[in-house]
């Protein structure tokens, strides 16, 4: 045992304790003894490779392989993304598919090539194998996007998990993204990454790795085209990246590489290839669209760790009110629990929780709730006595309860794999929403259990259901925290059907977005920290889930003015928008801040304000496209190097780019521009791109430029209007627009404009199934005399 560990996680747990600092020393111990009896020890092993291939069966949309030592299922579905499986695997079941796999595509064939391979030969991937078991990725045109080795398996010789490894290549100049929420991407330079969802035990920083939501998606862009690989096993694994690297002059490129070890599970994966926009349209279509967030929760969201009390709450919003500050969502953390237990309310310092929900929702101001899964082990607790009856919770091999240490101290863990405990769990927040809860914070959900040493989660023994299959929380671990959103979208849809649920999560895994977002967890006060924030949202979003953001100014300390408005400027652009701060790091309101942050905060706002309609736009098509509201600058031109290596700016949807500003001091920045022209929306000068510029950023704002020809929904005094930016000379431009969505599931207009330059004039126009028509709204043409 570490003393320093020991140490740290006192301190951890001080807020509630030091007595927990003891509980969490047991926890650990327990652990370690539960692993020794209940997981198999690892022995002798035997390692094995595929070996020659030795007959081929076709099937639709490809066929089955057989080599000497295992087979290989190749298909390819109808939505472009190719499957394949070893020793067997087939694609389901599977946490990741929002439903079936896709039927196979009749028209891709599994025929002979050259030294005894194979290959199938589909729409927009070729795939290739040799006859070692080695497999190609090629694009249509037969360029090379990756090849994967002949994986190797080490199974234990008395049985129990295979390990496997399977390494890869792409080309020299392949860059990676992805992995789920990473804090020193959104480029994943060579090093490893682990996938095992962490909660890092403290506010985390751009080194550390991992964190609470990873996912074995990687996003692959080079010159040849880009790609996405998902390796569909939710085990305990590590990536180990080495970027590629061209050589100088007469020097030999170096291929990019990969290496993936897994602990066990099946060795499987489906690879969608194409542009940026239809790979995320295939992994949407696979993995499910996201849901979309009612629309409230696009406004601004103000969480505070110890509010303390109703009348805290009343203060604060009303600060917010007097300041002239739009406030759309409050957030209640773990405070306002009765004894930190998730399901109450601490009727002392919240008698009328449903009062002031009431009274908040009347001036358009919506009450979400932090949930915590671990659910305090004492008889007389009601979530607790109910789980029991109807034997929810987590028990290892034994059949006893596993118990853990959390906020409420021992604590037990229902097993969200399965179905009929997410029922329970779902029907539990009805008294959430009796309360008045609009929205729901999931948090804690990797799971953590506090732990003086080792690993802060649940033993590696315990027992789940996983859907009837039956397995132990090597393989529930990742999947815990998406069982739980699960759980919970679908118990609000049954308990509030005319609203869309409000869920994010901390903690998830691929198709987490089905149900709703997540947010960057606890993220150290400090420059890093806003870098690493931003990291975690674009990394997220390539991988399906698009609607996160961080917390505003960090979680654990206390931000300079100027660190804290510029994450509030960057905050302002981004899906979730939400200040938060851990308990002892103070208040996070705008005023807190200084007169001159307060006007620059409000304006951030108001902005944010006036570019709803546009953000519920980008939601809409975030749902129906899979594209997130926040991509990398190389989304729409892949092939431009230097905007792959570019990490410090954004495009918001088709329209916007955002360049925040990352460092102290900074009142002017470089930004890369894609090939366009585009204009800086605070001066209206335009620049015409690729390239880079350097442009003004006072403290008063942030860098955004506007595409050229852009169509713009804002929120305007009367209501909806249209930000047009000139198209560039002799070139159109156009936009959506999508009115109407709202809260519930009513279906929202969507209205699709063009626009074009007539000289010195700029024409608008609606198009309509049998013709164009005038706008249904005002338009204000901007840009004019640049472009
Ligand atoms: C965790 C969460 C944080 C929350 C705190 C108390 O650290 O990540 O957001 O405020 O727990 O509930």
């Amino acid at each position: 045992m570490n003393g320093r560990d020991l140490v740290r996680s006192m301190k951890r747990v001080g807020s509630v304790g030091a007595s927990q600092g003891l509980r969490t020393v047991r926890a650990a111990w327990r652990r370690r003894r539960a692993d020794a009896a209940g997981l198999p020890a690892r022995g002798a092993e035997r390692a094995r490779v595929p070996g020659p291939v030795q007959e081929v069966e076709p099937a639709p949309g490809g066929g089955t392989l057989r080599f000497s030592r295992s087979e290989l299922r190749i298909l390819v579905a109808v939505n472009g993304a190719v499957f394949w499986g070893w020793d067997g695997a087939g694609p389901e079941p599977s946490y990741a598919l929002a439903g079936r796999c896709p039927e196979p595509d009749p028209r891709a064939v599994l025929e002979p090539d050259k030294d005894g391979g194979w290959r199938v030969v589909a729409e927009r991937v070729t795939v290739v194998v040799s006859r070692h078991g080695a497999i190609e990725v090629c694009t249509p045109g037969g360029v090379m996007l990756r090849r994967e080795m002949p994986p190797r398996w080490w199974e234990p010789q008395d049985g129990g998990a295979a390990r496997w490894m399977q390494r890869s290549e792409v080309a020299a100049d392949a860059r990676f993204f992805g992995l789920g929420g990473r804090a020193s991407g959104p480029r994943l330079r060579s090093g490893t990454y682990r996938l095992w969802n962490t909660d890092p035990g403290r506010a985390f920083g751009r080194g550390d790795d991992p964190l609470y939501l990873t996912m074995p998606v990687q996003v692959v862009v080079s010159d040849a085209g880009t790609h996405l690989m998902f390796h569909d096993t939710s085990w305990d694994g590590t990536v180990t990246l080495r970027e590629g690297e061209e050589g100088a002059g007469s020097g030999h490129d170096r291929a990019g590489a990969c290496e993936l070890r897994m602990d066990g599970g099946p060795l499987r994966c489906w690879v969608m290839v194409g542009t940026p926009a239809r790979v995320l349209l295939a992994w949407a279509s696979l993995t499910g669209a996201p849901a979309l967030p009612p629309a409230w929760a696009l406004g601004h969201h103000h969480a505070r760790w110890g509010f303390g009390s109703e009348q805290e709450v009343r203060r604060v919003v009303a600060g917010y009110q007097e300041h002239g500050l739009p406030l759309d969502a409050v957030h209640l953390d773990i405070d306002h629990y009765d004894e930190h237990q998730v399901f109450t309310v601490d009727q002392d310092r919240f008698p009328k929780l449903a009062v002031l929900a009431e009274e908040l929702r009347r001036d358009g101001i919506r009450l979400v709730s932090i949930v915590d899964p671990a659910v305090r082990a004492t008889p007389g607790n009601a979530v607790y006595d109910s789980g029991l009856a109807a034997d929810v919770f987590v028990r290892d091999a034994s059949g006893q309860l596993v118990e853990g240490v959390v906020w409420p101290g021992e604590a037990v863990f229902p097993d969200f794999t399965h179905a009929r405990v997410r029922r329970w769990w779902g029907g539990l927040y009805a008294e959430r929403t009796a309360q008045g809860f609009s929205g729901f914070w999931h948090d804690m959900n990797e799971p953590t259990s506090f732990a003086a040493f080792g690993e802060p989660t649940l033993p590696r023994s315990a027992r789940h259901a996983l859907e009837g299959r039956g397995g132990d929380h090597r393989e529930a671990h990742n999947v815990y925290g998406l069982c739980m959103a699960w759980a919970a979208y679908e118990g609000l849809r049954e308990l509030v059907p005319e609203e869309r649920p409000f869920v994010f999560s901390r903690s998830g895994w691929a198709g987490l977005q089905r149900y709703g977002g997540t947010w960057s967890g606890d993220v150290a006060t400090g420059w890093p920290g806003l870098r690493a924030s931003l990291s975690l949202v674009m990394g997220l979003g390539l991988c399906g889930v698009p609607y996160s953001g961080p917390d505003v100014g960090g979680f654990d300390g206390s931000p300079s003015p100027e660190l804290y408005l510029r994450w509030f400027q960057l905050g302002a652009y981004l899906p979730l928008f939400r200040t938060h701060a851990s308990l002892k790091a103070g208040r996070r309101e705008p005023w807190e801040f200084g007169p001159e942050v307060l006007e620059h905060a409000r304006a951030a706002l108001v902005e944010r304000r006036r570019l709803l309609p546009y953000l519920t736009t980008l939601a809409y098509l975030a749902r129906r496209t899979g594209a997130p509201y926040v991509r990398p600058l190389w989304w729409g031109s892949p092939e431009d190097r230097a905007l792959r290596d570019c990490e410090d700016a954004f495009l918001l949807g088709d329209c916007l780019l955002v360049a925040p500003v990352l460092d102290p001091g900074a009142d002017r920045r470089a930004v890369q521009l894609p090939r366009g022209l585009w204009y800086d929306t605070a001066t209206g000068r335009s620049y015409r791109g690729p390239g880079q510029v350097v442009v003004d950023a006072p403290l008063s704002r942030i860098p955004v430029f506007a595409r050229a020809g852009a169509v713009i929904p804002v929120r305007g005094d009367e209501g909806l209007e249209l930000e047009v930016w000139a198209p560039a000379r002799g070139r159109s431009g156009g936009g959506l627009v999508v009115r109407g969505l709202g809260d519930g599931w009513e279906e929202p207009e969507v209205e699709r404009y063009v626009t074009r330059r007539a000289g010195r004039r700029v024409l608008v126009e609606r198009e309509g199934e049998d013709g164009v028509y005038e706008p249904s709204h005002p338009v204000r043409v901007r840009g004019l005399d640049e472009g």
